[in-house]
């Protein structure tokens, strides 16, 4: 499907405790260690967690889970369905973070990535993160290193208004 037509088939909406089983399912088959169910549940109580469920048409394919930081909007968790990949649907919600972003005066995003995880550092590098830090062994199990990337939103004529 080209991917203008698919836009007018998503929309994100607010994760609530209904949804959490299906988003759980695509955690499971997305992570060598997954969140669990009481931590979806968690973020859906937690006061600076913005968590969104993407829906194609009427089925959950993707969620995005953002913790606002005050001067940082963090990417907590990022996920697309294996079947709905490399369909813009990743794009669709980074850009949407930008968007909660701006709405709340915070010109940075940040987010932490698996060094081998080329897909997402794709899109994020595609999206104008850049790379400004290492943890090393940050990831438990097998200890991956943890590369932490940075997108700055340019000044806007409101910058008067975004907090500093
Ligand atoms: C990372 C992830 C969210 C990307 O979602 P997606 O919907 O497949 O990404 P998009 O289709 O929007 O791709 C956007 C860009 O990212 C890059 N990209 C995405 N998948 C890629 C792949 N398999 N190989 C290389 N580049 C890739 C490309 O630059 C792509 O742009 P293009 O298709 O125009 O070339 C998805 O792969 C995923 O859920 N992975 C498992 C969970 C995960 O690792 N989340 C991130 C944790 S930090």
């Amino acid at each position: 499907m080209p991917r203008k037509n698919l836009e007018k088939l998503i929309r994100l909406i607010p994760l609530v405790d209904e949804y959490v089983d299906k988003v759980h399912e695509i955690e499971k088959i997305s992570y060598k260690a997954p969140w669990s169910k009481f931590g979806f549940y968690a973020e859906i109580r937690n006061p600076f967690s913005l968590s969104y469920v993407l829906f194609l048409e009427d089925k959950i394919v993707g969620y995005i889970v953002l913790w606002d930081y005050g001067k940082s909007l963090h990417v907590a968790n990022i996920t697309v369905h294996p079947d709905y990949r490399r369909m813009g649907l990743g794009r669709f919600m980074i850009r949407f973070a930008k968007e909660k972003a701006k709405e709340r005066g915070i010109r940075f995003l940040t987010l932490e990535v698996r060094r081998s995880n080329l897909p997402a550092r794709r899109l994020y590098e595609s999206e104008g993160f850049v790379e400004i830090g290492v943890i090393k062994g940050y990831y438990p199990g097998d200890f991956e290193d943890a590369i932490i990337y940075q997108y700055e939103a340019p000044c806007s004529k409101n910058s008067k208004e975004e907090r500093n």
